[in-house]
């Protein structure tokens, strides 16, 4: 191939948005190069897979789809393919890429994602498989450039890593610990961002609250916020995730003071048992996450709330999962994410004695699933009256108010005019129908 020069490449993610946003990076590297994004896989030169281990299942899929593969490379044999990710960083993976994929060119983990040029520019030269996964960070990933796949959301890192090690989760066996990025670093990204007109900023980390622990100064999640606040422009910022043991009413206070913060928070609680919240080693109890809770049900008017809970962890009884559906129609989430417990090598919970059989999983997690559906339905009508402050977008003639929590308001046409779109307003929710929202703009008001 020689050169990248007008080649064709697509990347394939699975797993977070910080996979998401890791892919955006790799698509800025490939541009670099002089490369082109292509919507046919059959045009491309370069493929790259960013994979996930989080669960088996995001496991099976990535490897199934890398599999099929195989029959385009035998057409065209220049086809470089490169693996990435989660998936080979792991120690004991369910899928050992040097043997079970031997058609795969490249293969790197996390930490040398930046060096996908040199990787890519040596094996054009050599024609020799490279496969290399490092044990430790480098040094934090940050490119040149970023090909973001969003108009209205940009996604930016502030902490790469976590030290949690919560009992069930392979994240900290191949992200490595917290690496928090410098602040004025993070300042001058965003302030880009917003230049660009990017209304939505998300800040990224596995572990967001941790933020400014490492470093020095020493500085805090909180403090970062209301600093990102002081930027000019019509923007909010949004960030995830939050870890219950580290969010704090410092936290809660500073979202509900700022209003370039979205009302919107996503809080994991993974179970509404005590005993079950001990054995992830989540350092909690429901007890303290309801505080948490409630302070910013307080605090913050119309707060939208989502989580991440798991079912059927080892060890959970009926008693333990009652006990979790209790805790959702308590909290009434816009949102929830539920997982069946997945075994991941090399994590402690995979070797706890009392697992729990596919189909009770499969059983809760629809349970789960049904009850949540009902408390959404709720939410929907309780919506009615009240006043988001919205993004003002106009699509096909349509046009619609995005809340912070992501809810969509349509607005009638003589309620808008050219000045508003793709500003935030203040809408008033005035119609329900078919669990479709309608209002309108109150004027004058910001
Ligand atoms: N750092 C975040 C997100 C981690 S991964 C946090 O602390 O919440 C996203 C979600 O995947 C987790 O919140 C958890 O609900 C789920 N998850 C992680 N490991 C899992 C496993 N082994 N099986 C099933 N779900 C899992
Ligand atoms: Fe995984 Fe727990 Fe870290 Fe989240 S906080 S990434 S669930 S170990
Ligand atoms: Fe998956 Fe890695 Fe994210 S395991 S959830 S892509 S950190």
């Amino acid at each position: 191939m020689v050169n990248f020069v007008n080649k064709k490449y697509q990347v394939i993610t699975y797993g977070c948005q910080m996979n998401v946003h890791d892919s955006e990076k790799i698509s800025g590297i490939l541009e670099t190069m002089g490369m082109s994004k292509t919507d046919d896989l059959k045009l491309c030169d370069v493929i790259v897979f960013n994979t996930c281990c989080i669960r088996e299942g995001a496991e099976d899929r990535a490897y199934n789809n890398i599999m099929a593969l195989r029959e385009l490379k035998k057409e065209k044999p220049d086809l470089i393919i490169v693996v990435c990710g989660c998936m080979p960083q792991q120690k004991e993976g369910k899928y050992d890429f040097k043997k079970k994929l031997p058609f795969v060119d490249i293969v790197i983990g996390t930490y040398n994602i930046g060096m996908l040029k040199s990787y890519l520019t040596k094996f054009d030269i050599e024609h020799r498989k490279i496969y290399e996964v490092f044990d430790k960070p480098i040094s934090n990933v940050e490119v040149l450039k970023t090909v973001r796949d969003d108009d209205k959301n940009a996604y930016v890192n502030i902490i790469y890593g976590c030290n949690k090690f919560c009992t069930y989760c392979i994240v900290p066996y191949v992200r490595g610990r917290e690496r928090s990025r410098d602040l004025d670093e993070i300042v001058q990204e965003v302030k880009c961002l917003v230049d660009k007109g990017y209304k939505y900023i998300t800040l990224l980390g596995q572990n967001v609250n941790s933020y400014g622990k490492d470093l020095q100064p020493k500085t805090s999640f909180a403090s970062l916020l209301n600093t990102l606040c002081k930027i000019e422009g019509d923007f909010k910022i949004k960030f995830m995730t939050s870890h219950p043991i580290d969010f704090n009413k410092e936290i809660i206070k500073v979202m509900a003071k700022q209003p370039k913060i979205a009302k919107s928070l996503h809080l994991p609680v993974q179970s509404g048992s005590n005993t079950i919240l001990k054995a992830m080693n989540r350092r909690y109890t429901v007890g303290h996450y309801l505080k948490l809770i409630n302070f910013a049900k307080k605090k913050i008017k119309n707060i939208s709330l989502s989580t991440d809970i798991i079912v059927g962890f080892p060890g959970e009884t009926d008693k333990d999962f009652q006990d979790t559906l209790k805790l959702i129609k308590k909290v009434k989430y816009d949102q929830v994410f539920a997982f069946m417990y997945s075994k991941r090598t090399g994590t402690p919970a995979a070797e706890f004695e009392n697992q729990i059989e596919e189909k009770v999983k499969k059983k809760r997690l629809n349970t789960l699933l049904r009850t949540q559906k009902f408390i959404q339905t709720d939410n929907i009508t309780k919506c009615f009256g009240k006043v988001y402050n919205a993004l003002i977008r106009t699509d096909s003639g349509v046009t619609v108010g995005f809340t912070d929590g992501g809810r969509e308001v349509y607005l009638p046409s003589d309620n808008v005019t050219d000045e508003i779109e793709n500003t935030f307003q203040n809408i008033r929710v005035e119609t329900i129908r078919n669990h479709k929202l309608s209002g309108s703009i109150i004027k004058g008001k910001k």
